[in-house]
Parts: structure tokens; C-alpha cells; sequence
């Protein structure tokens, strides 16, 4: 039989650069990456011109931000010998692609792209750029310029993951290009919600725990956050499944929620009580993170080094992928 053990299937996850991730990236994302990076080969996209679509204002807190992703990455234990961090701008194979993709996309098929009409509400967008119409386009090329496999998402990007796979198909069929279909991995965990009880925990909603915190900033945050509002004694019976902290509690500390869910709704543990606890459990799960942070913080020549050499390796494999398909396309001499 042949021997495939170093054919590892490649995933490809993107973050926008637009600022620190949160608890929610952690659960969401975060863990998974690190838990894959074993058995995959992992490259991670700094996707900083797509955060630029909705932040082309802010240029210098895209830079910034591209760091603290990246830092964000590597301290809950992304290893750089094994995941491969990629610069986005700075690879010209993205930018070829999404315009050859370009052309085989009707603009009414992203017109009602339904993350895209999320996204353009929630920024009040009622004139929309080009390249914020299009950045599903780019998208795909991010995943196809890679050739990747697997790419783990949240159910947002499944309208991004449909768009790529019939570019892929269509490419394929047009000019038999034999492009690999890419096949989405879907979040093992549903969406964090925010401190306030707001839907998701979002990064400038001001309803987050950073990963960045640190222990009494955590605590603080902890304290202050919603939670079932009938409980005003400690001996009022409460109603852990509509409480924020029990919805952390679930997702960070599940072997005690038995426990907390009978005390809650018996009235014998009071929201403070079960606050703290929840707050050394996740000082308790970030320490390690923060150990981390602080490193790659005071080596940060270590971190553009990890970005530029990862990029360098993105764009060997994009200049082949680009050729292929040019080639594929007629469009050599
Ligand atoms: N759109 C993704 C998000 O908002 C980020 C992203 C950019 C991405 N390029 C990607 C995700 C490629 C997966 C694959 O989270
Ligand atoms: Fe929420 Fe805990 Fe208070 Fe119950 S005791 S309402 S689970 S914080």
C-alpha cells in the first residue's frame, strides 16, 4: 500500500485583523485550531485587506491588529514548527485569483449573499464599495490560492464556502483547471454570548474577555456581567439556562454544571459566589496563555519573523496554484 503518512491533508482558517480576540474566538475556534494542528498541515490567513473592507479608514489599527492576532494565535498554543501564518496583502497570488474568480460571479449572487446583507446592515452600509461586494470572491481565492481541504468555520461563512465551491466547480468545468473542492469543518460550539447577554460576543461590542486581560480586569468583568435578573436574594430560585454565567459555565466548566445548575435553581449559591468560581476557572485556563503572551510580547522580531517566512512559503504554493490555472485558462504564451 502506498504510504501517505506525509500527504497531511492542509485546513485554512482566516481571522480579519481588526482587533484582540476574545473568550468567544477561544471556544469557538481557538481550540480547535490547536487541537487540528496535529494531524493537518495548518496555515492561518491574516486577512488584512479583507479587514480593510470595512476598515479602510483605520489602516494603522489593521497593522496593529495583525500582531495581537497573531500573538493571540500563538499563546493559546498554535506551534509555528507546525501552523503557518499568512500576511494576506502580501500575496499577490490572492489578488490574481480574485480577479479571474471575478469573472464568473454575478453581482446579484452577491448582492444577496446573506452574510453580506448581515454585514452591510450592521454597518449601516447603504452604498456598498466594490471590494466590500466582493470580498467573498477574495475569500475563495484565500482558500483556493492554498489548495486547501479543509477550512474550519462558524455557520456565518457558510454562504463565503458555497460561493467558493461553485467558483471551484465552474473553474473546473470551464477549463478543467482540476481544482480541489475545499469542504467547510464547521464549529464543534455554538456562539459565546456576550457579557451583557447580548447574542455573540463581539470585538467592539464592549461585551468581551479579551484573551489580552488580565486576572482582576477578568474579574471585574466577570462581577459586572448580566445574569438571571429574578435573583435578587441568594435564596431566589434561579434559572441557570437563561443566565450568561451558566452559558460560560457550560462551555469552560463543564463537569461542575450539575452541581451549579441544582444550587442556582434550589436558591443555595448566590450569582457572586458563582461568579468567582467561574472567574478562577478561566484565570485558571488562561494562565498558561497569559505565560505565552508575555513571551511572544517581548519577542515580537519573533512574531514578524513566523509572519514573513509563513507568507514566503504562501506565496511558493500560490505562484504554482496561479499558474495552473492561468495555464488552464489560456492565458500563456
Ligand atoms: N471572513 C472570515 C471571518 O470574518 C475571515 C476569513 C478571511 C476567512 N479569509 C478566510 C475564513 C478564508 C476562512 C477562510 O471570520
Ligand atoms: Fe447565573 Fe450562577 Fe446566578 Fe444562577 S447562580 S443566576 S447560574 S450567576
Amino acid at each position: 500500500m502506498a504510504d501517505v503518512s506525509n500527504l497531511k491533508r492542509r485546513i485554512l482558517t482566516g481571522d480579519r485583523p481588526t482587533g484582540k480576540l476574545h473568550l468567544g474566538h477561544y471556544a469557538g475556534s481557538l481550540l480547535n485550531r490547536v487541537r487540528l494542528q496535529d494531524d493537518y498541515e495548518t496555515y492561518i490567513l491574516l486577512a488584512d485587506v479583507q479587514a480593510l473592507t470595512t476598515h479602510f479608514q483605520s489602516p494603522q489599527l489593521i497593522r496593529d491588529s495583525i500582531f495581537e492576532v497573531a500573538i493571540d494565535n500563538l499563546s493559546v498554543g498554535l506551534d509555528p514548527e507546525k501552523a503557518t501564518f499568512i500576511q494576506q496583502s502580501q500575496v499577490p497570488a490572492i489578488a490574481e485569483l480574485t480577479v479571474l474568480f471575478s469573472l464568473l460571479v454575478p453581482v446579484n449572487v452577491l448582492r444577496h449573499n446573506p452574510t453580506i446583507k448581515t454585514e452591510a446592515r450592521q454597518y449601516g452600509y447603504t452604498d456598498l464599495t466594490y471590494g466590500f461586494l466582493g470580498y467573498p470572491v477574495s475569500q475563495a481565492a484565500d482558500i483556493v490560492f492554498l489548495e486547501a481541504d479543509l477550512v474550519p468555520v462558524g455557520d456565518d461563512q457558510l454562504p463565503h464556502m458555497e460561493l467558493t465551491k461553485k467558483i471551484v466547480r465552474r473553474i473546473n468545468e470551464l477549463y478543467h483547471a482540476g481544482l480541489k473542492e475545499p469542504m467547510e469543518l464547521l464549529s464543534p460550539v455554538p456562539r459565546l454570548k456576550g457579557l451583557d447577554g447580548g447574542a455573540k460576543m463581539g470585538k467592539s461590542a464592549g461585551n468581551a474577555v479579551f484573551l489580552s486581560d488580565d486576572e482582576a480586569l477578568l474579574e471585574r468583568k466577570i462581577a459586572a456581567a448580566k445574569t438571571d435578573t429574578a435573583r435578587i436574594r441568594k435564596t431566589d430560585p434561579g434559572h441557570p439556562e437563561i443566565c450568561t454565567i451558566y452559558a460560560y459555565h457550560r462551555a469552560f466548566n463543564d463537569s461542575s454544571c450539575p452541581e451549579i445548575c441544582e444550587s442556582c435553581t434550589k436558591g443555595t449559591i448566590g450569582c457572586r459566589d458563582c461568579k468567582q468560581l467561574l472567574a478562577a476557572r478561566l484565570n485558571g485556563i488562561l494562565a498558561p496563555v497569559r505565560e505565552k503572551r508575555r513571551y511572544y510580547e517581548q519577542h515580537t522580531d519573533l512574531v514578524r519573523d513566523i509572519i514573513v517566512t509563513g507568507t514566503e512559503t504562501a506565496n511558493r504554493i500560490g505562484n504554482d496554484t496561479v499558474m495552473k490555472i492561468k495555464e488552464a485558462m489560456s492565458l500563456s504564451l
